[in-house]
């Protein structure tokens, strides 16, 4: 039985959440919904010392994200102290806010790579979904940008039951932007997303046919010998064993949120675990030997099934936050293991979504307003 203080290695990927302020109000955000009682964040100087105790303890990739990364003022401040430091370097953003010069500015700080995310093929839907009349073509005119800058063009859309359907439209769009590569992440139930699970959730005949588009298109771009690469990450609610989410906990990833507080994923916020925060102690202790981090750590945590599980090296008992959702109690099988006791929860929101009649209007959308509303419960 491993324990957790055995093969602990640094964590080498460091996601720098630095705001949660987004102009956006994407009904599927990871962010927590009671993010407005949230609005502490970080100095320049405590995310550029974050930075350099991660990088001191072996953390080489370092992404940027939010929220709305852009509207940290000082974003080429800490891009360029992230170079230094010698982090491979990624921005996730929605590109609003973004402009030519900035991502000129960027590229000269020493920034590696920029993710522009998109919410649908066509402007009625995106800019619907994003809570922006503006989005769409912003979107477009940074993807351009940020390829002329040099780098290359990667474009990601979550996918769910109301853009699922433009799957080939979707894939077009990026052939003609040029885009190098391409996520199509169907949405994960976690956030608000989980809040709006039953509105957002594809049914299996939407996901088998975008499936088959998707492979299709593929099939196509091989015959052309084109080099765009196609992603498409189905979602856990229709696999029969869990991911190991997060490479395991504590493995892998460290999530700093933007008050601080360090979490072994981005939705960890969500348990009812005490997470230190990088304010109070180093970040070394915090890894190696903080309770939060040591919660899940190895196998001693698990319950049957997954303790005699010849699986659970594989999937490490599946994501915590998942079970937490589901299940009110984050030690249990993630009920996507269709070994777990709760995976009926899993099927009753499959057989949900076959039925479901919800429109976007009757969403909930990531905002300031719907967030008090959640911290008011
Ligand atoms: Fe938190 Fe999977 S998202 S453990």
């Amino acid at each position: 039985m491993n324990t957790p203080t055995d093969h602990v290695g640094p964590p080498l990927w460091l996601l720098a959440e630095l705001t949660y302020r987004c102009p956006l109000q994407c009904p599927y955000c990871s962010n927590p919904l009671d993010f407005a009682h949230h609005d502490q964040e970080l100095s320049t100087e405590q995310w550029l010392d974050v930075l350099s105790q991660g990088r001191a303890m072996g953390a080489a990739q370092l992404g940027f994200s939010g929220g709305e990364p852009l509207v940290r003022q000082d974003l080429p401040e800490l891009i360029a102290g992230a170079r230094e430091l010698g982090y491979y370097s990624n921005l996730i953003t929605s590109g609003l806010g973004l402009t030519e010069a900035k991502v000129q500015d960027f590229a000269r700080a020493g920034l590696d790579h920029i993710q522009v995310s998109f919410q649908a093929s066509d402007p009625e839907l995106n800019n619907a979904v994003a809570g922006s009349r503006k989005a769409f073509d912003q979107k477009l005119a940074m993807a351009r940008a940020v390829k002329d800058a040099g780098y290359p063009m990667v474009l990601n859309f979550v996918v769910h039951r109301h853009n699922i359907h433009q799957m080939a439209d979707i894939l077009a769009l990026c052939e003609n932007l040029g885009a190098d590569y391409v996520e199509l992440a169907t949405c994960q139930y976690y956030g608000w997303a989980f809040a709006n699970r039953e509105g957002l959730m594809p049914s299996r005949a939407q996901l088998v046919t975008a499936e088959a588009t998707v492979n299709r298109f593929r099939n196509q771009l091989a015959e052309r010998d084109h080099p765009m690469k196609v992603i498409f990450v189905t979602p856990d609610y229709y696999e029969e064993r869990p991911k190991a989410c997060m490479n395991g906990w504590g493995s892998l990833f460290l999530t700093v949120a933007p008050d601080g507080t360090a979490l072994p994923c981005h939705s960890a916020r969500l348990l009812p675990i005490d997470f230190p925060n990088v304010t109070a102690s180093p970040l070394e202790d915090i890894w190696y030997r903080s309770p939060g981090f040591n919660h899940y750590r190895g196998d001693s945590w698990m319950p049957e099934p997954c303790r005699s599980c010849d699986e659970k090296d594989k999937d490490f008992g599946g994501c915590r936050c998942q079970a937490y959702l589901l299940t009110g109690n984050a030690d249990n099988a993630d009920p996507v293991c269709s070994k777990s006791a709760h995976h009926d929860r899993i099927l009753a929101a499959r057989t949900a979504a076959d039925h479901a009649t919800a429109g976007l209007e009757d969403l909930i959308y990531r905002n300031a307003d719907n967030s008090n509303v959640f911290c008011r419960g």
